[in-house]
């Protein structure tokens, strides 16, 4: 325990289960409790969204027609608490029809502005709560200026507030017009940093964040050293580089509450190590909600993703379909064009390939827990829950080698033309033993790695059923709890103050 309790305040566009679009609200809703538990007096953030069910969450109104001063005027904000659920963490909303009443999380345009206006008010709203915070914790673009905010502002109550930035994605960076800025009462003169980023016609809110916060985090630690590169750095390779010694990388991880096979009410059948067998209940059941013939012997491979060009669904062809002795539940929307792709393919092999477009929390637990294996041939992958998740169901996760995917499935290295030896190394892989392996990696983004891949896992799936097993074990037995993060994320906090 901390000798004097840190205050933290995480600002965040998404936080689970109030309102989600993909894992940065996932990460958002299950690390606060975690340094919570560390002695962290930690409070969270976010818009009040018209799609947060404020019955089901037990919001409470705890302050109205709180004043923004701001570009244009005054803007009156109304402000709502509640506890994210099962914990004691506090989680304000920030009420602002304006800006905020539609259900989407991200509107079609204006999100650089509505997400600094939620930044400016993140601030706003501390001197109302009486909280003021060592640290606040600014997570991807959409709060990436309030380092900017507290640099400007003369006000007493926000001195020596520092700041720490988590990049969950450093594709979405909020490229916005320079008037935009007006919104958190800045101009292109404010600060150095607006000045020189203003040169190029433009204000980008991802650079500002690395630019002017305390310390910069990604989410895994690979991912850290990937975005220092022209391949992975979107373009921002050179200005993140300038703090390369301000950056570190703290591995994600999951709900282990929420995703555990012993106890989920999500699913057909609970199980666990000790009874893995229990699995092909869930299986059966998932090639029926999926419209798949319901035979548990043949291997089901599960994906369960946001349909983004990051994501890599280019590879999921129908080639690879046709080719392979397995069945696919695919799960996610997104881009209309990913989501057309899975249409086609569905109805060219209704027996081998099955895709639900849509967003359903409860049907992607029932993928995790009935698929052997679990997909993710991502281009770029910051972190990936996914992988973790499909790990604690005993779902073997195929996977590119980048980003935290890199970190977290350790390869079986086996050969499919060599079966007899563990010759990983021949595909530029670092061998592992049966003891440690939990999936299958592959390293090139193309057909050809990802079908070595698969046609690897199918046959150890086919032929090896003891190493099969125990693939699903190791994968079962890792520690994928918040605890070891935490404590990261506490040691930068500190390193702050
Ligand atoms: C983003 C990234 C993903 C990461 C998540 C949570 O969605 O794309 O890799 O796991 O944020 O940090």
């Amino acid at each position: 325990m901390l000798k004097k309790k840190l205050k933290i305040l995480m600002a965040s566009a998404e936080i689970a289960p109030f309102a989600k679009v993909g894992g940065l609200a996932d990460v958002v809703g299950s690390l606060p409790p975690a340094l919570k538990k560390l002695g962290c007096d930690i409070r969270l953030v976010m818009p009040l969204y018209g799609s947060i069910d404020r019955e089901k969450y037990g919001l409470k109104k705890i302050g109205s027609g709180i004043e923004i001063y701001f570009g244009s005027g005054i803007a009156k904000i109304n402000l709502w608490q509640a506890k994210l659920p099962g914990t004691s963490v506090i989680a304000y909303f920030i009420e602002h029809a304006a800006y905020f009443a539609a259900k989407e999380i991200y509107a079609k345009k204006n999100n650089a502005e509505r997400f600094l206006f939620f930044s400016l008010a993140c601030l706003y709203i501390l001197p109302t709560v009486k909280f003021k915070p060592d640290v606040i914790h600014c997570h991807d673009f959409h709060t990436a200026l309030i380092p900017n905010l507290l640099k400007v502002s003369s006000y007493e109550y926000f001195k020596n507030i520092k700041t720490l930035f988590t990049i969950h994605n450093l594709n979405y960076q909020g490229k916005t017009e320079i008037e935009v800025l007006s919104t958190g009462n800045l101009t292109k003169d404010s600060l150095k940093s607006l000045t020189q980023d203003a040169r190029d016609g433009d204000i980008n809110f991802m650079v500002q964040g690395v630019l002017n916060s305390g310390l910069i985090n990604t989410v895994s630690p690979t991912y850290a050293k990937e975005i220092t590169t022209s391949f992975y750095g979107a373009s921002l390779d050179n200005i993140i580089k300038k703090r390369k010694n301000d950056l570190c990388g703290i591995l994600n991880g999951i709900d282990v509450k929420i995703f555990n096979p012993q106890k989920d009410k999500f699913i057909k059948q609970k199980y666990s190590v000790g009874s893995l067998n229990k699995k092909t209940l869930n299986k059966l059941f998932l090639q029926k909600q999926f419209g798949l013939p319901e035979n548990k012997g043949i291997a089901v491979i599960g994906i369960v993703s946001r349909l983004a060009w990051q994501k890599g669904f280019e590879l999921i062809t129908e080639e690879i379909v046709k080719n392979l002795d397995c069945q696919f539940a695919v799960l996610g929307t997104g881009q209309p064009k990913y989501e057309k792709q899975l249409r086609q393919i569905t109805k060219k092999y209704p027996d081998k390939f099955s895709a639900q477009i849509k967003f359903d929390i409860k049907l992607a637990q029932q993928v995790y827990a009935g698929s052997d294996m679990f997909l993710m041939p991502s281009r770029f992958e910051p972190c990936g829950l996914g992988q973790m998740i499909a790990m604690r169901y005993g779902a073997v996760p195929v996977v590119r080698a980048v980003g935290g995917l890199a970190d977290t499935v350790s390869d079986f290295g086996f050969r499919i033309s060599d079966p007899a030896s563990r010759c990983g190394a021949s595909f530029g892989f670092k061998i592992s033993d049966l003891q440690n392996a939990t999936g299958f990696v592959f390293k090139k983004f193309d057909l050809d790695s990802l079908y070595q891949a698969l046609e690897r896992a199918l046959f150890v799936y086919y032929e090896k059923p003891k190493d099969w097993r125990q693939l699903r074990i190791n994968g079962m037995k890792k520690d994928f709890s918040w605890g070891n993060s935490a404590k990261e994320y506490l040691k930068l906090y500190k390193k702050l103050i």
